[in-house]
């Protein structure tokens, strides 16, 4: 069944690939495996999955009700929840300012794949020793002008489907740029369980090691969660709005995590095999694990078979540019939506108008890898200072918010309209949702917040 309006998603499919496009990003390719692979894999990944459960999909199934129930506009979606208490209303502005923040510096990194993708399709990793990748990337990433090239080519790519509209621009990007994105994965993690050692890799994904769980590893495993599936920030509230009537909450956030810590956990199986393929190296590389470890591992391992090499590496960067891209367009339409709807700028200015605000930021981002390496507020770079105030601050705060807006303020009978679609649908995890939303996420959330922030002082 399709629906004609053009500014809402036209199938289920397209609202699930859309939100799971969101979702699966370099969250899922870039930081999970360096974040899992900084805190020794397994535990980490089972402590990781059980917050997905708990904390961030509650979450989201909470932001789709806002959204949806919003009807077309994010920023009055609180405010009509809320049955009109104007108190809440400011949360409407959530997503706009966010937007901008999330974009700004996570194009820095996807501006980085896109370039690495323009060097694997001109062979130019062939030859290279260990050594000239680690070189290569540090003097890449701290050029004044490349990287900001990059960054501003990937934001005008993302400005181009985003200005084409809801079905035309976000959904159909969806529905290209997802299933290629599986394909791609499943080639890559064939190829990697035929490396040598591939066991090795198997083993550090899928064997915890209970010594490793500390304070560290449940904030950034809760961190991790949240980021992966983009909650906490309105991005799939505003998404939400274009969702229709008979789309299933609670089914749709169940597929997307599902399909969220499904890439993820596949992409630990591209990696981690092949790092354990040469020895010496080491899982725990840090955020340059696929930047400077793995093209040296793809040359290394397949450097007898130069095709090999040359198809391995290219298809991993393209795979990481796809993925960044579908989520870059969820974070521009949370910003580009309220400048469009709200200001009654045409979409593509609004598109635009945005873009360049994202591009000025993220290139004070990228220079903090470079020139302004020790220009600090509050002690950290800009980079580190937007990922620090969008993923550390924002997003628990949001969703903390959110799960008090929903559980507490909202009437209960509009949240299971919204959850069971006026009753016609069953949802017989709604109770179990409802207590999670008001009591287990929220208490949940602010403890691990409070320990984070030095307030309380549980987690050693
Ligand atoms: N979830 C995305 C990823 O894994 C990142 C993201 C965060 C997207 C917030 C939108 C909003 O890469």
């Amino acid at each position: 069944m399709k629906g004609n309006n053009k500014n809402m998603f036209a199938s289920k499919v397209g609202a699930i690939l859309a939100a799971a496009g969101s979702a699966v990003g370099l969250g899922n390719v870039w930081r999970f495996p360096t974040e899992a692979g900084a805190h020794g894999g397994a535990a980490f990944i089972l402590i990781y999955v059980i917050f997905m459960m708990f904390f961030a999909l509650p979450v989201m199934i909470t932001e789709f009700a806002i959204g949806r129930h919003g009807g077309n506009n994010v920023t009055h979606a609180f405010e009509k929840m809320s049955g009109g208490k104007r108190g809440w209303r400011w949360m409407g502005l959530l997503p706009v300012v966010s937007g901008i923040f999330v974009l700004s510096y996570y194009a820095v990194v996807a501006g980085w794949t896109l370039f690495y993708t323009y060097e694997a399709l001109v062979d130019g990793f062939s030859g290279k020793s260990s050594e000239d990748f680690a070189a290569d990337f540090v003097a890449f990433s701290s050029d004044s002008l490349q990287p900001v090239f990059w960054m501003a080519v990937i934001v005008a790519m993302t400005c181009g489907i985003v200005a084409l509209g809801v079905q035309r621009g976000i959904e159909r990007g969806a529905k290209i740029m997802m299933p290629l994105l599986f394909l791609f994965i499943l080639v890559l993690v064939a190829c990697s369980l035929t490396l040598p050692n591939a066991g090795d890799g198997m083993r550090f994904l899928f064997h915890p090691d209970f010594s490793k769980v500390d304070g560290s590893l449940v904030l950034s495993a809760m961190g991790q969660a949240f980021f992966s599936l983009s909650v906490g920030l309105g991005c799939l509230c505003t998404y939400a709005c274009y969702f229709r009537k008979d789309v299933d909450l609670m089914k749709d956030g169940q597929s997307v995590a599902c399909i969220d810590t499904l890439v993820a956990l596949l992409s630990g199986l591209i990696i981690f095999p092949a790092v354990y393929s040469i020895p010496g190296l080491q899982p725990d590389a840090g955020p340059p694990l696929v930047f400077i470890t793995l093209p040296n591992v793809f040359q290394q391992v397949f450097g007898g078979v130069p095709w090999l090499a040359y198809l391995f590496s290219l298809l991993f960067y393209l795979l990481l540019v796809m993925a960044a891209l579908t989520s870059s367009i969820s974070m521009l339409e949370m910003s580009a939506a309220y400048f469009h709807k709200n200001l009654r700028l045409p979409r593509p200015l609004a598109a635009v108008v945005v873009s360049l605000v994202c591009m000025l930021f993220g290139t004070f981002c990228s220079w903090s890898f470079g020139d302004w390496r020790d220009v600090t507020l509050f002690g950290m770079g800009f980079f580190d200072l937007f990922d620090f105030f969008v993923a550390k601050l924002i997003m628990p705060i949001g969703g903390l918010l959110m799960c008090i807006f929903v559980g507490w303020v909202v009437d209960e009978r509009v949240l299971r309209a919204e959850i069971t679609n006026n009753g016609t649908l069953r949802s017989p995890l709604y109770p179990l949702y409802r207590f999670i939303i008001r009591y287990l996420a929220p208490v949940g959330i602010f403890l691990i917040f409070a320990n984070e922030l030095g307030l309380l002082d549980f987690l050693k």
